[in-house]
């Protein structure tokens, strides 16, 4: 089955927001969900509504060659969980060096839930190149990054189109093609925003797959520890038309099986 990222060059953009609420709607129709932590904050639990007293470590505990199904954590959403796990910030760096000298440590465990038919892997990724995520790319079916409708986001937007953004070279070049952009945060009360939005369509065509609202909804659905109910009006509709989008493209629960969305390589 599909693997899915979300990241972003940028932090604070809404990559676990993002990434949480797609998991959950999808589960919510009965997709199988597995949902992998790759950043030492651990947020995705609690957007996911597990507690932090929980114990469960997926990332912290890679070294150890602990197997993947006695990691995951069940979530109200249904969404299953593999948490990164509490780390020190030495036992992080550690990992990432691990990581960069030996992949297969993440990439194995990670094929082994892509070898089931009905698991959707969606990940959350910290902010900017990491060596978790730059092991994982070679299996991505889908990046999703996501991006403000700011002037930040607007003067990466040529570098993503251009497949340029993971840096040169076709090996980089082959992953960046399976890039697509999420804008967050979008506000069509500010000229900023909007110009931002059709600079983006302009330059990434079908490559921009959804824009979500600037919603106060969701920053205090996070502090009541629940998700926005699919489809609540301003940003959980537009995170449901997301999460249809993706599931239209990646065909899920399709009988033909997923697709390696080649129409969406070609803007
Ligand atoms: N569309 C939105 N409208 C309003 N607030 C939002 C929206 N999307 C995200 N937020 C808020 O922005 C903050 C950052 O979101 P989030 O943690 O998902 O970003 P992130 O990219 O995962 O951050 P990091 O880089 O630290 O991992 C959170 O408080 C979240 O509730
Ligand atoms: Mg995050």
């Amino acid at each position: 089955m599909p693997l899915i990222a979300f990241a972003s060059p940028k932090g604070g953009v809404g990559k676990t927001t993002i990434a949480a609420h797609v998991a959950a709607l999808l589960a919510g129709r009965g997709q199988k969900v597995v949902a992998l932590d790759l950043d030492p904050q651990n947020a995705l639990r609690l957007h996911l509504g597990v507690p932090l007293r929980e114990e469960g470590r997926f990332m912290s505990s890679l070294a150890a060659r602990a197997p993947w199904r006695d990691c995951l954590v069940d979530t109200e959403s249904g969404v299953r969980l593999l948490p990164f796990g509490p780390v020190d910030p030495l036992r992080t760096l550690e990992l990432a060096v691990a990581l960069t000298q030996e992949p297969a440590l993440l990439t194995e465990p990670v094929r082994e839930i892509l070898a089931s038919p009905d698991i959707l892997v969606v990940v959350d990724s910290p902010p900017g190149p990491n060596a978790a995520l730059a092991a994982l790319m070679p299996l991505l079916d889908l990046l999703v990054l996501v991006l403000l409708a700011d002037a930040g986001s607007a003067a990466i937007i040529p570098q993503i189109a251009s497949n340029r953004f993971l840096g040169r070279g076709t090996l980089a070049g082959r992953s960046a093609d399976r890039a697509v952009v999420v804008l967050n945060q979008v506000d069509e009360q500010e000229p900023l925003s909007d110009a931002v939005v059709d600079m983006a369509r302009n330059a990434l065509g079908k490559r921009l797959i959804g824009a979500v609202c600037r919603d106060q909804g969701l920053a205090e659905a996070l502090a009541d520890k629940r998700m926005l109910t699919a489809g609540e009006p301003g940003a959980g509709e537009d995170l449901q038309i997301l999460a249809d989008t993706i599931s239209r493209h990646l065909r899920l629960q399709s009988s033909e099986g997923y697709s390696a969305l080649s129409e969406w390589r070609r803007p």
